[in-house]
């Protein structure tokens, strides 16, 4: 027997992408951090539903910069700071008593203690509900030494991203092992 999802809970069917935290800046220079777990990735895009009145949203739109920065478990207790709406100016970074480490290509900081970032250049918007998808182009990744595998791969699980599963009270989960898929057919 199957039982019904309402239309407002088929989302918590596909558990999320990874929590990420975005760091934009001002045209004045003013560091901004905020949390986010809505998104898509497809390369070489990433969509992110931002809420026109964030602080993130309109740095985004006055210098087209922003930094998408990956914690992992050691970092959880970090993310509540950067989900708290603070008056403009407020450098949520230095809240959560993180430290900035300059970006390679764009003006935003990358946020040290994360484990992994990926810098990127705003393309378009498009307004869905009550969100704009927000679509910036990835420019160039780093992440902490030890994290790639031979392949040059990111270890999720040595990571421990943690991907959102509810919301507004947020639970998240964290891979704990690979699973290898057997190939059936070849391409
Ligand atoms: C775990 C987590 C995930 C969130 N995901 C989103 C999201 O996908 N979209 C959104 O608009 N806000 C999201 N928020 C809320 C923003 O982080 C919050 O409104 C923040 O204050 C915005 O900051 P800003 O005004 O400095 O940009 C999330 C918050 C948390 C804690």
């Amino acid at each position: 027997m199957k039982i019904e999802i309402p239309k407002n809970r088929c989302g918590s069917l596909l558990t999320s992408e990874p929590v990420i935290v975005i760091t934009t800046m001002d045209k004045e220079g003013q560091v901004n951090g905020a949390a986010y777990g809505s998104y898509v990735r497809v390369a070489p895009l990433i969509m992110i539903a931002i809420s026109p009145g964030q602080h993130t949203y309109s740095n985004i739109k006055e210098t087209g910069e922003f930094v998408v920065n990956l914690p992992g478990r050691d970092q959880l207790d970090s993310i509540m700071v950067f989900g708290r709406n603070y008056p403009r100016g407020v450098n949520e970074v230095k809240e959560a008593g993180l430290s900035q480490l300059p970006s390679l290509k764009v003006k935003p900081p990358r946020i040290a203690e994360y484990k992994a970032h990926i810098e990127c250049r705003f393309k378009w918007e498009k307004e869905v509900g009550s969100h704009n998808l927000v679509a910036g182009e990835m420019i160039i990744g780093s992440c902490d030494e030890g994290l790639v595998d031979e392949e040059g791969h990111f270890d999720v699980v040595k990571a421990g991203v943690l991907h959102i599963v509810r919301y507004p009270k947020p639970i998240y989960i964290s891979p704990e092992r690979y699973f290898e898929g057997k190939l059936t057919m070849s391409y």
